[in-house]
């Protein structure tokens, strides 16, 4: 019998720790601000944004909302961005992507502080991650693998196939896993034989953007299965990457969807929140 990984238990948890960690920097003079910036009106995004200040306020930080119209040019952006990273008040920076067309999403991510860039996507953190420095984690990654260690299992020394290769999930998570000295192989849509390769994975991540695409046939029979996916169905259902019914008695544990790695995703950007408090 397969066992759950409960996303929704464990970023309560992480949340409930935090909640303390800012009420002790509180005391000492330390106040806690994330400046959240949405660009145009994508209703995903709006939902992201909602629960990210939303967790800031549950942690005792203080959000800031900016909601600029989706012709906002590159410069207007750029020189927000640049105003914030002046402001002493604010410690955390992150702008939700994706963004509009008109707006190079690279030239923005290089315009944050790396300093206060809580999500982790300045190459000034990402080369830190690579190198083995400190530096932010990109969320999702960094929840992923709070999610296997708190729900006890080992990742040193086995065989963890990551499918996806995003500068968000897959290139971090990789590395991440890596650095718990796992064997790791990235797999991704050019990847020849993907089930194959899919089916030496003691721990599989999927993060390929498809449906329901990793079935039975991608596992071998006990495998830790990590869902980064997250899409809805023509029932109006949320469903991940992977077919959550026919793979669930040949795991040992897997994460469901909704529920589990969603949650984490915000519970490490609060983590990174706190982290900019006392830098
Ligand atoms: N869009 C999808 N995921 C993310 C994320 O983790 N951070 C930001 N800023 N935008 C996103």
């Amino acid at each position: 019998m397969a066992n759950l990984i409960d996303g929704k238990r464990i970023s309560q948890e992480i949340k409930e720790e935090l909640k303390i960690k800012v009420a002790q920097l509180k005391e000492q003079g330390i106040e806690g601000c994330l400046a959240v910036i949405q660009v145009g009106a994508d209703p995903a995004s709006s939902v992201y944004v909602r629960n990210k200040k939303r967790a800031c306020a549950y942690i005792g930080i203080e959000s800031r909302s900016y909601e600029l119209s989706d012709e906002t040019t590159e410069q207007e952006l750029l020189s927000l961005i640049g105003k914030l990273n002046e402001d002493p008040a604010v410690n955390g920076i992150l702008v939700q992507l994706p963004v509009p067309p008109q707006i190079n999403e690279n030239k923005i991510i290089q315009a944050i502080d790396p300093a206060k860039d809580v999500d982790g996507f300045h190459p000034q953190n990402v080369g830190a991650l690579v190198s083995g420095l400190p530096g932010y984690v990109s969320c999702t990654p960094a929840g992923v693998i709070q999610l296997l260690k708190r729900s006890g299992i080992s990742i040193e020394g086995k065989n963890c196939v990551m499918v996806g290769r995003s500068n968000i999930v897959g290139k971090p998570m990789s590395l991440l896993m890596l650095r718990e000295n796992a064997t790791v192989t990235i797999a991704h849509s050019k990847t020849k034989d993907l089930r194959d390769v899919c089916k030496q994975a003691d721990i599989l991540i999927a993060a390929v953007g498809k449906p329901k695409m990793i079935d039975a046939s991608y596992l071998k029979e006990g495998a830790v299965v990590i869902d980064v996916g997250i899409h809805r169905s023509a029932e109006n259902k949320l469903c991940g990457d992977v077919d959550f019914d026919s793979v669930f008695a040949h795991v040992e544990a897997i994460t469901p969807v909704p529920g589990g790695v969603g949650p984490m995703t915000i519970a490490m950007l609060m983590h990174n929140c706190v982290e900019a408090m006392t830098r």
